[in-house]
């Protein structure tokens, strides 16, 4: 069990311990000044004014998600999405940090899986991740020793491919199907007393996750953790947190999963074992908040 916190955990950092932490991943970053800054959330408020991150329909989307894994780029051992490899700008504990690195927000991810699943979780069961992509954060876990047997689902064929792909890779069986979260089918009964994921997938399906959370409440696994952006978490009176929300609804991404679960919890259907913010993310929005729940007896 680990004891002490991570940077990512706070609000605000000094320049020296964020430059200690990207250091343990890679060495050429740069943190921008304050003024640089607001340069740059300048111009993220100008993409958003030209409505860069327009959202698009369902068809649309599946069919992006399925090019998207049919071409993916390869970090150490695992298959990744291409879109990952080439991020420039990270926003770390109220900072924007330039690198040139490339899979930096891969290797952070890894970290922090790790953290969370030694610190949060901390049981080591079978996992079923939903919306896996390519099932590398299931694969990851496996090889820190810290799940069982893999399970992963994804709504799109290339990515159900993909992940048996990644298995053999890795010479690791991984039971993947077919499964859209928001439409679910109700085949899961495996996940009872296991883990259930969801890591930037809830993301994908705005407000359409309700069917989904209360399929999980009736198949009882023993703990659901998801690692979202959870809009509620934002503070409105912070620019670079408004550059988030505006980005996040522009994309229609994720809305009030918290408030539901926390709904839920009021009404003894779940409770909440852990929420909370990871000050980590990409130019545009954090992707790591965490929800850990567990269904009530
Ligand atoms: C940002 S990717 C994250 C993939 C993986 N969880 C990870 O962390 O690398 C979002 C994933 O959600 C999947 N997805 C989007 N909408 C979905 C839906 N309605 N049901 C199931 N998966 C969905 C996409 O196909 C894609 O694989």
């Amino acid at each position: 069990m680990i004891k002490k916190n991570i940077i990512l955990e706070k609000k605000n950092c000094s320049n020296k311990e964020i430059i200690k932490f990207i250091n343990k991943f890679h060495r050429g970053f740069k943190v921008l000044s304050p003024k640089e800054k607001k340069q740059e959330i300048s111009k993220i408020f100008y993409e958003l004014k030209n409505k860069k991150f327009s959202k698009t329909n369902d068809k649309n989307r599946q069919n992006i998600w399925n090019k998207s894994w049919s071409r993916p780029a390869k970090f150490k051992n695992f298959f990744v999405p291409t879109y990952a490899q080439k991020i420039n700008f990270f926003r770390i504990c109220g900072k924007l940090i330039y690198t040139e690195s490339q899979f930096l927000e891969q290797r952070i991810s890894q970290y922090l899986l790790k953290y969370i699943f030694k610190k949060y979780v901390n049981k080591k069961l079978n996992i079923c991740e939903f919306g896996a992509g390519s099932g590398k954060n299931i694969i990851f876990l496996k090889k820190q020793k810290l799940v069982k047997n893999l399970y992963a689902s994804d709504w799109v064929d290339s990515a159900v491919r993909l992940i048996k792909k990644n298995g053999k890779l890795n010479n690791l069986q991984i039971k993947s199907f077919k499964f859209n979260i928001k439409e679910p089918n109700h085949d899961i009964d495996f996940v009872k007393n296991n883990i259930v994921m969801t890591h930037h997938a809830l993301e994908q399906v705005y407000n359409k996750y309700k069917k989904f959370i209360n399929l999980l409440i009736k198949k009882k696994p023993q703990i659901v953790v998801h690692v979202e952006p959870i809009v509620e978490n934002y503070d409105k009176n912070n620019d670079l947190d408004k550059s988030a929300i505006k980005f996040h609804k522009q994309r229609n991404y994720l809305n009030g999963l918290k408030t539901y679960l926390n709904n839920l919890s009021d009404n003894k259907k779940i409770k909440i074992l852990k929420d909370k913010r990871f000050y980590f993310g990409t130019k545009y929005h954090e992707g790591y908040s965490l929800i850990i729940w567990r269904t009530v007896n």
